[in-house]
């Protein structure tokens, strides 16, 4: 028999740390890790946000500690990491690489998109999680887990999205990089990739949001942040630790790939 117990205790004496953890998916992971018994640190540019997030990981009784940070900038980053490696005792076992921006990238014909919008979504959503991972690499242990957050849109090629897909389609690149670099100490890198998915952001991104894409799913019904964080737990979790390199597709169903 499973011990109900036993998934308390998984995260117990390890700690994670969720980029862009001011609300949507990074409030879920933070909650989501806190119900497994792990150490939360959550960062956002919103630290308000990130400072609510850590109440809702409180509550849940587990540790956690918020901050700022850019993770356009190396200096941001590192110092955020240095904080939570002093939170975690000298150690970040978890990296979760959630930040980015998403409901704010203008959809357009790929002829109109602004070269500055372009740029500007390339350092958040790809340089972004490369700063973090290089500013949490001297504190991750052997056996530290990576999870960087691309996009199921990958799969379908989104029209009048392109540097949003783009910059998610190279998180899946980069996670194979670095799983390979990072391998070498122990640490898996791997990425998820969730199809449309109900947060605040997505409601802002369309009217009918709670139906779209729910005819196409083999699950028929609507993602819900809850729906994502157990892949996230997966892949920190001991259960995962010969995958590496590799994307989970979560999206009931939509995409085969
Ligand atoms: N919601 C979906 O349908 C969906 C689908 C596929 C992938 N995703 C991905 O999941 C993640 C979370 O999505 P969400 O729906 O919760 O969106 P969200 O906009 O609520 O979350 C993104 C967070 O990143 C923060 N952020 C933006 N720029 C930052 C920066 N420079 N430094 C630090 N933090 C920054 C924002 O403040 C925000 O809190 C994103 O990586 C998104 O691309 C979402």
């Amino acid at each position: 028999m499973p011990d109900p117990g036993a998934a308390r205790t998984e995260g117990a004496g390890r700690t994670v740390f969720v980029t862009g953890a001011a609300g949507g998916l990074g409030r879920s992971f933070a909650v989501g890790f806190a119900q497994r018994g792990y150490q939360v640190a959550v960062a956002d540019l919103n630290s308000e946000g990130a400072a609510e997030t850590a109440e809702l990981v409180r509550a849940e009784g587990a540790r956690a500690w918020s901050g700022a940070v850019d993770v356009t900038d190396p200096v941001s980053a590192t110092d955020a990491a240095a904080a939570v490696a002093e939170f975690g005792g000298g150690r970040i076992d978890v990296l979760v690489n959630n930040a980015a921006m998403y409901a704010n990238v203008t959809r357009s014909p790929l002829e109109d998109i602004d070269p500055d919008e372009w740029d500007r979504v390339m350092a958040v959503n790809l340089k972004g999680p490369w700063l973090m991972v290089r500013a949490a690499s001297p504190h991750l242990p052997e056996g530290a887990r990576v999870v960087n957050m691309s996009s199921a849109t990958i799969y379908s090629g989104s029209e009048q999205w392109l540097h949003y897909v783009a910059s998610k389609g190279g998180v899946i690149a980069m996670t194979r990089v670095m799983a390979k670099e990072l391998g070498r100490r122990g640490i898996t890198v791997n990425a998820i990739a969730p199809g449309f998915t109900l947060t605040e952001a997505s409601y802002g991104l369309m009217s009918d949001a709670e139906n779209y894409g729910v005819d196409r799913g083999a699950l028929r019904r609507a993602s819900q942040p809850e729906d994502i964080v157990g892949a996230a737990l997966f892949l920190a979790s001991s259960d995962s630790s010969f995958i590496s390199g590799q994307t989970i597709v979560v999206d009931g169903g939509r995409q085969f790939i």
